[in-house]
């Protein structure tokens, strides 16, 4: 059929070219992520407010610190009302963070430099100045049923549902004469759905990105994405507390069914793109408070649910316990074969460091020495803390805002949100302007990058032994997981293959030493050496720890790593391996 080799070969190049490939598949597994909240990362321009310059000005930051990839909370342009997760133009970076130019310039250095950048996908709802909320209040064309409006029952809105962020989930348009839905705030219209326009139109929003080169998503407040009933009552839970919302249960509103498979086409596009265009795979990340077994099903629908567990289930005053239920709950749940991942912080939820005072160290060795992802929001690599002393004047969170003078504290997510602490000089070196948009820790004269760099000892001096140890440790890559409670107050994780074991302690006790003898769970291992240890311990690094007798203060926690008595750790064996190739060679030559 062929009637020259080069018509063989010009097929050949043809089928190459037709079937594309995905590249590095699940190159997420192991790797770092890291969450910036552009408005408080840096400020390039002095406006009070960080940048896409200002984060492209420190992406080595992520070189040094062992960080794989970047997701950015929303860059979109937006009034701001909820801080960019209210967009008017998914195809466009808002003016306050730069350019396109400025965005183009940042993927083109984090390339360079080997870090991977996602960006925060907001489905869910648009901004009421977006366009498509403004044509549909005229119903113009097919933009009517872009978003999910009902008629009230009188003066009254169409039912009883309820906005996280406070008061009815409706609000009344009087060009339309009728309520719309917005699950978040008012000014963030809910998408509709059901209708496959709006389905497009995220496709299209999701292709304009992966054009750019993103590698991924973090898809925003997904749970909320369908609802049924529009004229239906939600029932009432049961739970009084402050917070209006827990007041009903969630039946329409939230978890509907279709969720599953709308998430799923995301994936297709993701693939299809990876594939055509023969790049990496793209990861998608979905932020869902929900059931363990509804945010589960994420997994086998092409995504990663973030697992929230260590936020929503343990307090400091949770013991070992608490913690090896919420670790096991989850791995047995996942899918076989399926990545974890650990998320500690974010910027909706109080910072680590302030949920577990005084152990901040032991979170991130926890996220760092357990299998899979670890995820890490901005500034926990430096330890800092809850800015608790925000004004109601000072107050920038919707959600504060719409809880009103006396209880805003209670609500803001403000505290969590105020800029990163590079150093010790004027605004911790985040901005030159006169104001800050929210204002600094007054702690970072102490917790800030560059005195933590110097320090003999620091939050970040932990963060980076860990993630040198995870970048260089096959038992941490490959290794099994085991996790037990030692004496009731000591956690114990262990990673291991048969070359290298790696183990976390951490003693829960506030008062009480703890004595541990783990010849048995390490029988054929060799005494280890500690490799990272939290911060006042007083232990050291490469301190050897004796298996039948390791001894940890108290809310101590350590990383120590044992190779097994009959080998030599690895590079001993590699090296041993280049001798005997060495030898061979010369021998091969002198028989010749
Ligand atoms: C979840 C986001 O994390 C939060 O910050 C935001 O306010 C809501 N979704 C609404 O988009
Ligand atoms: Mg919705």
């Amino acid at each position: 059929m062929f009637k020259s080799r080069y018509h063989i070969f010009l097929s050949l190049l043809a089928v190459t070219l037709i079937s594309g490939e995905i590249l590095d598949r699940g190159w997420w597994n192991h790797t770092v992520f890291y969450q910036i909240y552009p408005r408080s990362f840096m400020d390039s321009d002095d406006d009070g407010v960080g940048d896409l310059k200002g984060i492209t000005n420190k992406l080595e930051h992520f070189v040094t610190s062992g960080v794989g990839a970047i997701w950015l909370s929303p860059i979109n342009r937006s009034p701001m009302v909820d801080f960019g997760y209210d967009i008017s133009d998914f195809k466009d970076v808002d003016k306050i963070f730069g350019t396109m130019t400025d965005f183009e310039n940042l993927l083109t250095r984090a390339k360079a430099l080997g870090l991977r950048i996602i960006l925060d996908l907001v489905p869910n709802h648009t901004s009421d100045e977006h366009y498509w909320f403004k044509e549909s209040i005229n119903r113009t064309g097919k933009y009517e049923h872009y978003y999910i409006w009902a008629d009230g029952k009188g003066k009254l809105p169409p039912n009883n549902w309820l906005s996280v962020f406070g008061g009815s989930a409706w609000e009344y348009n009087s060009i339309r004469n009728q309520w719309y839905l917005h699950q978040f705030h008012k000014k963030q219209p809910d998408l509709n759905y059901t209708n496959p326009e709006v389905q497009e139109e995220m496709k299209e929003t999701i292709l304009y990105w992966l054009r750019k080169g993103v590698d991924g998503f973090r898809v925003d407040a997904v749970p909320h994405l369908f609802e049924t009933n529009y004229t239906l009552d939600e029932p009432t839970s049961g739970i009084e507390d402050d917070y209006e919302y827990d007041s009903l249960n969630h039946i329409f509103t939230t978890d509907q069914p279709e969720t599953y498979n709308l998430v799923l086409s995301w994936r297709k596009i993701l693939d299809e793109y990876a594939y055509q265009h023969n790049t990496s795979e793209k990861v998608m990340l979905i932020e869902a408070y929900a059931t363990l077994e509804n945010t589960i099903k994420y997994y086998n629908y092409g995504s990663i649910p973030f697992n929230f567990y260590f936020i929503t289930n343990a307090t400091d005053a949770s013991d070992a316990s608490v913690f090896k239920d919420i670790i096991e709950s989850w791995m047995k749940a996942i899918p076989k074969g399926s990545i974890a991942n650990w998320v500690m912080g974010n910027h909706d939820r109080n910072r680590t460091a302030s949920r577990f005072p005084g152990m901040a160290d032991q979170m991130t060795m926890l996220a760092m020495i357990l299998p899979g992802v670890a995820v890490t929001y901005y500034g926990e690599e430096i330890g800092m803390v809850d800015k608790t002393d925000i004004t109601w004047e000072e107050t920038q969170d919707p959600l504060a805002c719409n809880a009103g003078r006396e209880k805003y504290q209670s609500r803001s997510r403000d505290p969590v949100r105020t800029p990163f602490q590079w150093h010790f000089q004027r605004n911790a070196g985040f901005s030159n302007a006169n104001k800050t948009w929210l204002p600094i820790h007054e702690n970072y004269t102490i917790t800030n990058l560059i005195v933590e760099q110097y320090q003999n000892e620091s939050h970040y001096k932990v963060y980076r032994a860990l993630t040198t140890l995870r970048n260089t440790s096959d038992a941490l890559k490959f290794g099994s997981l085991s996790v037990d409670v030692i004496n009731n107050n000591i956690l114990y994780i262990l990673r291991k293959t048969s070359e290298e074991a790696v183990t976390l302690l951490i003693n829960f006790s506030k008062d009480k030493q703890g004595k541990v003898d783990l010849t048995r769970v390490l029988t054929g291992f060799k005494n280890g050496v500690i490799k990272v240890a939290s911060v006042g311990s007083k232990l050291r690094q490469n301190q050897t720890v004796e298996l039948n007798n390791i001894s940890i203060p108290p809310k101590v926690s350590i990383v120590f790593q044992a190779y097994p008595s009959s080998k030599a750790p690895a590079e001993y064996v590699a090296s041993l391996q280049t001798i005997i190739l060495a030898l061979s060679f010369l021998i091969i030559t002198l028989y010749k």
